[in-house]
């Protein structure tokens, strides 16, 4: 009897325990101290960190602008089934303006509190996240006096308290902002859930431990020196040195020599060494991984090898080819025929690592919250090898001698076409090498 009660209180204190997400109009922005507060004098390093990180442009950012403000905020007049999204993009890019429901905030250019993006004061508020999967900016924020953070200190703050936080340890804590679900209940970010089912996770391998590495100084000017300080790094795609090497490529022919006219086949291995993730990964609707490789004759002359096709559902959209999509970009742009640009833009045949994401009529968008079903998913998992081959007829104008045939892998941030059509910053599509290798072959006469 008496135990029965113990469980029924334990239940009870559990049920008013679980609590709801923080939500627009539920804080001030002075309610969140200011990231320069922070790094003035104590957190000098961390904030001169973050300050070069996406973190503190989440809001600023060319692209964001120009997606929220030219893309979303008019999708989101015009189609009251994404309409949510004008106040919920900034859930996570400008999380305080989000909660002190300014929205749309004012423009970057005006300089308000929303330019702040993911600032200190946003991930050191956050208490814990509602339900069982983070995503959707599902944090409890409790902002004030008392910092949540990984570790309470030998030295005590005179500006603040820390209560210890195991959550900011763990992945789940990156996972409030990096799983996405659009208006139409689909995955559109899905980092952490990739993550979790992943080889990294399984050993223990946090976020973590590859975006905040640690490292033997101070988290602050005049505080204690820890080996396992958290250095609040946050490279990711916008830092080429992290995206370089991702990949491993090794090329190989299955003859050494041939005639022209005699067909060689050559096999490429694709080896995920580096991330926790698939690559790529994030705003996967944006992201283009390709491989592309080019035989060179003894005369320097050039021959573009084109993928061999495995016929799985979807390929097409895995084979850079000549058609237009991105035609859902005329609902915000008021132009009922916009008739789309070059899916790609990259050499047709080339093999396209991405998951593509379709609207509603099938449409394959970049608009992630416009987003109703998914593709397939021709990604390389964290630790996968992809196996892919090309045959090649060596071509009778090819010069005998050593023919070198060269395998590039190559990333951008963001789809060429769509950037140059949206007028983007040419950095957000300029490719980056993530890796190459290359083979020989003998041509005979
Ligand atoms: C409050 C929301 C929020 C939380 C929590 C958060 N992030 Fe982010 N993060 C963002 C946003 C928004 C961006 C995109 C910035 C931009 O617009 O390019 C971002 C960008 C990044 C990038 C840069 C990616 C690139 O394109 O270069 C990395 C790396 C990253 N986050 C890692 C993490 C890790 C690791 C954690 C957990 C320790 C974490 N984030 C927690 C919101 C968040
Ligand atoms: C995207 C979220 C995010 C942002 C933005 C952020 N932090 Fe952190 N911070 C974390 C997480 C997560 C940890 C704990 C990491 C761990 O335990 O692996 C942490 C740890 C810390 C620590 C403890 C480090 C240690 O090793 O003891 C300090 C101090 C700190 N942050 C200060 C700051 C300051 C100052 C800023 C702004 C310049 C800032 N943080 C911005 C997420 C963030
Ligand atoms: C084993 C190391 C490792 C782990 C663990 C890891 N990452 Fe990464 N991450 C990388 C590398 C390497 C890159 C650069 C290549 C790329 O862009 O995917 C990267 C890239 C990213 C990017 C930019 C991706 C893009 O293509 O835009 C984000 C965002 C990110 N990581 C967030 C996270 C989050 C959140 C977690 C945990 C759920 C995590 N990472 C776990 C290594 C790691
Ligand atoms: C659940 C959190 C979340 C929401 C909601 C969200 N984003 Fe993001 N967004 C992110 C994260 C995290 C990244 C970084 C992913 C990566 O690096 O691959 C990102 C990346 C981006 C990027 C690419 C930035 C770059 O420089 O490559 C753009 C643009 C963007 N978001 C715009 C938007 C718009 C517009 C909306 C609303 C329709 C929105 N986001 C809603 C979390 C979110």
């Amino acid at each position: 009897m008496g135990s029965k009660i113990i469980v029924f209180l334990f239940l009870l204190a559990g049920f008013s325990f679980a609590q709801k997400a923080s939500t627009e109009g539920d804080f001030k922005y002075s309610d969140f101290q200011k990231p320069k507060f922070c790094g003035a004098a104590c957190h000098t390093d961390f904030y001169r960190q973050w300050e070069q990180s996406m973190m503190s442009q989440a809001y600023t950012h060319h692209w964001d602008e120009i997606e929220y403000f030219k893309l979303a905020v008019p999708h989101a007049d015009r189609d009251p089934k994404v309409a949510e999204v004008k106040a919920g993009c900034n859930g996570c890019h400008a999380p305080i303006a989000f909660l002190a429901g300014d929205v749309p905030p004012p423009r970057p250019e005006e300089n308000s509190r929303a330019n702040e993006s993911v600032s200190c004061d946003v991930c050191h508020s956050i208490a814990g996240y509602e339900g069982d999967t983070p995503y959707n900016f599902n944090y409890i924020m409790k902002p004030g006096r008392t910092k949540y953070s990984s570790r309470k200190g030998e030295i005590t703050s005179p500006s603040h308290d820390i209560v210890k936080s195991e959550l900011h340890s763990k992945g789940e804590f990156c996972g409030i902002c990096h799983n996405e679900k659009s208006p139409y209940d689909v995955w559109v970010k899905s980092t952490h859930l990739e993550w979790k089912e992943g080889p990294y996770a399984a050993e223990g391998v946090q976020c973590q431990d590859c975006h905040m590495t640690k490292a033997d100084t101070k988290s602050a000017a005049m505080g204690a020196t820890y080996k396992d300080t958290k250095l609040h790094l946050f490279h990711g795609a916008h830092d080429p040195g992290k995206v370089k090497g991702t990949v491993e490529l090794r090329i190989h022919p299955d003859i050494r020599g041939a005639e022209p006219g005699e067909t060689v086949k050559f096999t490429v291995a694709l080896f995920n060494q580096k991330t926790g993730h698939k690559f790529p990964t994030g705003s996967v609707e944006d992201r283009i991984v390709w491989l592309h490789v080019e035989a060179t004759d003894a005369s320097g002359k050039t021959f573009h090898l084109k993928v061999d096709p495995k016929g799985f559902d979807g390929e097409e959209y895995t084979i850079a080819a000549e058609v237009l999509a991105y035609q859902d970009m005329g609902v915000p742009l008021d132009d009922p025929n916009f008739e789309g640009v070059q899916r790609d833009g990259v050499p047709i045949g080339d093999r396209i690592f991405r998951m593509p994401y379709f609207t509603k009529d099938g449409i394959m968008t970049i608009q992630q919250w416009n987003t109703a079903s998914l593709g397939v998913d021709y990604r390389i998992g964290p630790r996968e090898t992809k196996v892919e081959t090309f045959t090649f007829p060596v071509p009778f104008e090819a010069a005998p001698g050593k023919m070198k045939v060269k395998a590039d892998l190559y990333y951008s941030k963001l789809v060429k076409p769509v950037a140059d059509f949206l007028e983007v910053p040419a950095e957000e599509s300029e490719p980056v090498l993530v890796n190459s290798h290359f083979t020989e072959v003998e041509i005979f006469d």
